[in-house]
C-alpha cells in the first residue's frame, strides 16, 4: 500500500513516519513539505538517517498522487481545500485536522469561526474513533481523525454513558496536555522558558474547540444531548494527555462494579487498557494505547473517569494508522504494536 503524507515536518507528520516505517504493508511513497521542500526527510529529522532518506517534495505534487492513501497533517481550514480533489482521484484520506470532524457546516463554523468550503463531505466522513465507529470507518474513503482531548475523554466516559449511569448534562472535564499538542511551529506560549516549571489552564469552560467534538461523539453514543464543562491545562512535558471527567451518578454503584463495566466494554479492544490502578502518561508514551480507569468517590454521588494517551499516538498519528488499517481491511493493529 502506497502512502503519502501532506505536511510531514510537523509533529503528527513525523510521528506518522515513525509508525509507518515499521508497518509491514505500508510503503512511504511521497512526503510533502512546504517549509522544507528539496531537503531530505532525514536532514530535517536526523534520527531517521539511514531509515527514511527520501527527498521532501512541494505539496503541489499531490495534484497527481500515485498512492492509495494520503494522511493530511496540516492545520484546520487547509484540508477542506485539498481533500475533495484527492477523493475525486480515487485516493483514500485520513485527515488529522479538525476539518471533517463536525457533522454540519453550522457546527464547524460555530467552533472554528470559518465557513466550511467542502460541506458536502461532512455527512460522508467517518469519525475515526474505532471503539465507537469501527463499522463506518471500514467502508470509508474519508476518515476524520479525532482530536487528542476528545479521544481521551470519549473513551473514558463511553462505558458510563452507554450504561445510563450518569447525568449527561452535568459532566466536568479537567485535562492536562504536553506541549507538543500545540504543534511544532514556534510560539511564545510554547517557548521552553515560558512553559518550564509552569502549569496553567487555558480556554476554560466551553471555549475550547474540542468541547463541541466531545459533546458530538458522546451525544451520538447515548442519543441525547451531552453537556461538558471543559478545563484544559498546559503542563511542562513533551507529550501526553491525562483527563479526569467528574460525573454525577444516577445509581448507587461501587468502584469495583464500575471497573467491571469498563472491562466488559473494552474486552477485545486492542488499544484500550482498563487499569485497576490509575493511569499515567508515561505508560502510554510513544504508543497507540489509551489507559482508562474509574473511581466512585466514597460517600458522594460522584465518580471520576480517567484516561491517559499519547497525544501524538492514540491522540493523532497512532490512531490515524489504526484507521488506515481498518479502511483497507487489514488487521487494525498492524504497525502499532
Ligand atoms: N499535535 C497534536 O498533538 C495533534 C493531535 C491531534 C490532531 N492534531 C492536528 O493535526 C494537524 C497537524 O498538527 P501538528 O501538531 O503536526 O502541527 P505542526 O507541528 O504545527 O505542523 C503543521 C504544519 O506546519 C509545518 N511546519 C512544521 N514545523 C514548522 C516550522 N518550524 N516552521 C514552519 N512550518 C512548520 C508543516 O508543514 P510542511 O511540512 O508542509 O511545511 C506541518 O504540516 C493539526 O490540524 C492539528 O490540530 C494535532
Amino acid at each position: 500500500m502506497k502512502v503519502a503524507i501532506w505536511g510531514v515536518t510537523g509533529y503528527t507528520g513525523s510521528e506518522l513516519v515513525r509508525y509507518l516505517v515499521r508497518h509491514p504493508e505500508a510503503e512511504i511513497e511521497l512526503l510533502t513539505s512546504e517549509s522544507s521542500a528539496g531537503r531530505k526527510f532525514s536532514d530535517v529529522f536526523p534520527s531517521f538517517r539511514g531509515t527514511i532518506d527520501i527527498e521532501l517534495v512541494h505539496p503541489s505534487e499531490l495534484e497527481s498522487p500515485e498512492v492509495d492513501v494520503v494522511f493530511c497533517c496540516r492545520g484546520h481550514t487547509e484540508a477542506m481545500d485539498v481533500v475533495p480533489g484527492l477523493l475525486e482521484k480515487g485516493v483514500k484520506v485520513v485527515d488529522l485536522s479538525a476539518d471533517f470532524r463536525m457533522r454540519s457546516g453550522k457546527e464547524y463554523e460555530r467552533w472554528y469561526g470559518v465557513k466550511h468550503r467542502a460541506e458536502e463531505l461532512l455527512g460522508e466522513a467517518a469519525y475515526g474513533l474505532p471503539e465507537v465507529y469501527r463499522g463506518k470507518i471500514k467502508g470509508a474513503r474519508l476518515v476524520a481523525n479525532p482530536g487528542c482531548y476528545p479521544t481521551a475523554v470519549a473513551l473514558s466516559l463511553a462505558p458510563l454513558l452507554e450504561e445510563g449511569l450518569v447525568d449527561p448534562e452535568g459532566i466536568v472535564v479537567d485535562a492536562k496536555s504536553g506541549v507538543s499538542g500545540a504543534g511544532r511551529r514556534p510560539s511564545l506560549k510554547t517557548h521552553f522558558v515560558e512553559v518550564y516549571g509552569d502549569v496553567c489552564p487555558y480556554n476554560p469552560g466551553r471555549s475550547h474547540r474540542h468541547t463541541g467534538e466531545m459533546e458530538q461523539v458522546l451525544s451520538e453514543l447515548v442519543g441525547r444531548p451531552v453537556r461538558i464543562t471543559f478545563v484544559p491545562h498546559l503542563i511542562p512535558v513533551d507529550r501526553g494527555i491525562l483527563s479526569a471527567a467528574y460525573v454525577k451518578l444516577t445509581e448507587d454503584i461501587s468502584t469495583d462494579e464500575l471497573l467491571g463495566i469498563y472491562e466488559k466494554r473494552y474486552a477485545g479492544e486492542p488499544f484500550v487498557r482498563v487499569r485497576e490502578d490509575l493511569p499515567h502518561t508515561k505508560d502510554v508514551w510513544g504508543t497507540n494505547f489509551c489507559d482508562v480507569s474509574v473511581r466512585r468517590v466514597e460517600g458522594t454521588e460522584v465518580a471520576v473517569a480517567f484516561a491517559a494517551i499519547d497525544n501524538l499516538g492514540k491522540g493523532a498519528s497512532g490512531q490515524a494508522v489504526q484507521n488506515m488499517n481498518l479502511m483497507f481491511g487489514m488487521d487494525e493493529t498492524l504497525g502499532l504494536r
